[in-house]
């Protein structure tokens, strides 16, 4: 062997060897069926359950498989992007827990190349502008908002209250965008009816649970003895619920609370089915079975043909409250 031909035999020795681990990588994942992830920040909560559960069902019946991860803050999110990666996922639905985790889950997606979108919170970028190029689907919240003012409004003049013995208790998380605006919708609406201004109490929650509502709503209702009649709102039943239970709580009759939440999962249906009628009057109910299957095809219609998702679907709601929530939930698939 001439040393010319020697050293080209070594060089392409030593391309094979660096070649290898990435070609044993490549056909690892090769034969798998298509997998992405299902990331939600609140894996308790019905809402995120049922979506979670529809994307799955969407896998099983269409031949991929979907990982369903929990990611309650900012480095369970990385770490689950870079398990995905690691498991060759193609891309992923998220729901994140801060929305100006934008460009750092860009970043990581990027990463491994894939492809995400984003289902309920839309996320944002630095300057707190949506982050481009990233397909998002959501309830239209300003709108639902107003559902619930106008419901609220409706219910106030069916019990023959008067506005001027009536607080708004007003659960708020105005660093979720699509939190605002559900808030901002309800109060355009109960005004809009009448409502007073000046008896709009502001409860701001740390979490958008039934344990934030409540410890957001507590110290606000114990600042107004006065009042004797109530109502509440929030983005979602859960911190409407934990509202209606700091009501109870001071002993406030359930007659003399009207809770409209948003949402229409889990926690409603059991409230709904209490013996007795409770402050929770009723709900919007909005999709979550569609807005998990709709988010999940997508994404795997992106990843397949290349077809990019609408930039932002708005979904819409409908009053659910005791005497109709089987059928309103029949209807809407939930
Ligand atoms: C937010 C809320 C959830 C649910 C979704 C629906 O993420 O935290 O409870 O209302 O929006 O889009």
């Amino acid at each position: 062997m001439t040393s010319k031909l020697r050293r080209l035999t070594l060089t392409a020795m030593a391309a094979a060897a660096l070649a290898a681990p990435f070609a044993a990588q490549l056909s690892a994942h090769a034969d798998q069926p298509l997998k992405v992830g299902f990331l939600v920040k609140m894996p308790e909560q019905a809402w995120f359950i049922n979506e979670q559960k529809a994307a799955t069902a969407l896998g099983q019946k269409d031949g991929f498989s979907v990982v369903n991860i929990g990611t309650p803050d900012g480095e369970k999110v990385l770490a689950a992007i870079d398990n995905l990666g690691a498991q060759g996922a193609k891309g992923f639905v998220i729901c994140a827990p801060d929305v100006r985790l934008g460009p750092a889950i860009q970043a990581r997606a990027k990463r491994y190349n894939m492809k995400f979108v984003t289902v309920d919170d839309q996320l944002v970028d630095s300057t707190g502008k949506p982050l481009a190029n990233v397909p998002h689907l959501g309830m239209s919240a300003f709108k639902i908002g107003n559902q619930v003012g106008q419901a609220i409004t409706d219910e106030m003049k069916r019990r023959g209250w008067k506005p001027e013995e009536v607080g708004a208790l007003r659960i708020t998380n105005y660093e979720l965008p699509t939190a605002k605006l559900r808030t901002d919708g309800a109060t355009q609406s109960l005004l809009a009816g009448g409502f007073k201004k000046e008896n709009i109490y502001d409860a701001p929650q740390k979490t958008t649970d039934d344990e934030g509502g409540f410890n957001a709503s507590s110290p606000v209702l114990a600042q107004h003895p006065n009042i004797k009649k109530w109502v509440i709102f929030a983005l979602n039943e859960e911190s409407v619920l934990g509202g209606v239970r700091a009501t109870e709580q001071l002993h406030i009759p359930a007659v003399d609370v009207i809770g409209v939440g948003i949402n229409g999962a889990g926690e409603a249906f059991a409230e709904f089915q209490k013996k007795e009628p409770t402050g929770f009057y009723g709900t919007i109910a909005v999709s979550s079975t569609n807005h998990g299957k709709e988010s999940t095809e997508n994404l795997i219609e992106w990843i397949k043909d290349g077809k990019q998702p609408p930039a932002d679907t708005q979904t819409t709601g409908k009053l659910m409250v005791r005497s109709n929530w089987q059928d309103v939930r029949k209807e809407l698939g939930i």
